[in-house]
């Protein structure tokens, strides 16, 4: 699907943002740990998400649709060998958390994914899961993947890297492993594995950067997602830079291990204000007010990075729109997503007319420039490239064409839908 984006006007009024896809996968193949039942209201209803309600399908649970926003899921007591490999689709957040749980069972499993998924690195959670005694059969470290299912040992790893893929891989292992199983990051990730898992009432420890299982089942619970901040981004940049807008994003999830992009648009003069602020399910949420803000340039760097690792294409957007140097840097894993997104947002956005330079770790922004567009972009195979350059075009003099913009459908189908209702 091709589509036109035009200059927009304003952006006004209030939207619901959909469900966050980072909790809507753990939902679901938490749910699978449980001898029970789990309603789960408010889910994501993106391709990657569905990957992962797939295979849990395909490993014996249950799927029950109450109606368009619940479904309630039922492990049968324990998850089962699936008779054939299991499609991950794009999604390297299924991928990395499932091997988690397959490797510890009693049966083996293979999974497999498309042309973008194949390509990236699943080293990062093969070396420790090694570690444990898990066992696999793989060509460099790449989909697809024999996971072998073996007895696990706890282990106290220590990740050169701050992801919460792999950390909550090898939470998932630990608990099916023996003894207690640490992982300590450089830089706090994403936490949503560790407050899930608590509202679980799994064993599990946290100290700092460091968290800690022990051999646990989970117990069933109710859960309700909130919206995802990673697709409010999109729409927080869209009004922070057309001319006179105001517009109002409700009930997104600002787990301070996401809300990194709040932090730096704060920081570069964006208004931006958090009301109705409270707890769904053991995550902060809030409804998020933006108006149309002239501005300024920052350095983005370190601590923040994994805090805003998913929005820095949307972020470099609206570096384009800053008074002076945006350095963005500590971000080299971004060549390692869906797409290498250091050189497509630097690649689209020169297009478009950005002042922008590509370094080994990030970007080199200088604004503000005017974006003139009248040009084809393409998506890479990535929905938040998609979503970046559409963002990028209703600032652009001319139309832009993005090609292949069915991308989004991976984390936002309702995308289109829902920026039509503020620009209309
Ligand atoms: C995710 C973690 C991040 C993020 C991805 C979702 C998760 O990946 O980029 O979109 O749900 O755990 P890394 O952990 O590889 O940084």
């Amino acid at each position: 699907m091709d589509i036109t984006v035009e200059k927009a006007n304003i952006l006004k009024g209030t939207i619901e943002i959909p469900a966050d896809k980072s909790i809507t996968h753990r939902a679901f193949m938490f749910s699978t740990l449980t001898k029970g039942k789990c309603k789960i209201t408010n889910f994501s209803k993106g391709a990657d998400c569905l990957s992962t309600l797939s295979i849990i399908q395909q490993l014996g649970c249950s799927i029950d649709y109450v109606n368009e926003k619940e479904l309630i899921i039922d492990s049968m007591a324990a998850i089962t060998a699936p008779s054939k490999p299991l499609n991950c689709g794009n999604s390297g957040t299924t991928t990395r958390l499932i091997t988690g749980i397959l490797a510890g069972q009693n049966f083996s499993s293979s999974l497999y994914g498309d042309e973008s998924l194949s390509k990236r690195p699943m080293k990062r959670i093969i070396s420790p899961l090694e570690l444990m005694g898990a066992s696999f059969k793989h060509n460099d470290y790449k989909l697809p993947i024999e996971i072998i299912g073996n007895e696990l040992q706890g282990i106290n790893y220590v990740s050169p890297i701050a992801s919460a893929q792999v950390k909550s891989c090898i939470l998932l292992a630990g608990l099916n492993a023996e003894g207690i199983t640490s992982v300590t990051e450089p830089y706090k990730s994403r936490n949503h594995t560790e407050l899930m898992l608590k509202y679980m009432n799994a064993d599990i420890n946290v100290e700092g950067n460091k968290v800690s299982v022990q051999k646990s089942k989970l117990s069933p619970e109710d859960l309700e997602i909130c919206g995802d901040i990673s697709s409010a981004a999109f729409f927080i940049v869209a009004a922070l830079i057309v001319p006179d807008s105001d517009i109002t994003l409700k009930n997104v999830g600002v787990n301070e291990t996401r809300s990194g992009i709040i932090d730096v648009l704060k920081k570069m003069n964006g208004n931006i204000e958090l009301l109705n602020e409270r707890t769904i399910s053991n995550e902060k949420v809030a409804d998020i007010r933006v108006r149309y803000s002239k501005l300024k340039a920052t350095t983005i760097e370190g601590e923040i990075i994994p805090r805003l690792i998913d929005e820095i294409p949307v972020i470099a957007v609206a570096a384009t729109q800053a008074e002076g140097t945006t350095i963005i840097k500590d971000a080299s894993d971004l060549r390692n997503k869906e797409a290498d997104r250091i050189t497509a947002v630097k690649t689209e956005l020169l297009k478009l007319g950005a002042n922008i330079e590509e370094t080994p770790d990030g970007f080199i922004i200088n604004g503000k420039t005017e974006l003139i567009g009248d040009c084809e972009t393409e998506c890479y195979h990535d929905h938040r490239i998609a979503m970046s350059t559409y963002v990028a075009g209703l600032i652009c003099k001319k139309p832009i064409k993005i090609n292949q913009f069915q991308w989004v459908n991976i984390s936002f189908p309702e995308f289109i839908n829902l920026i039509s209702k503020l620009i209309s």
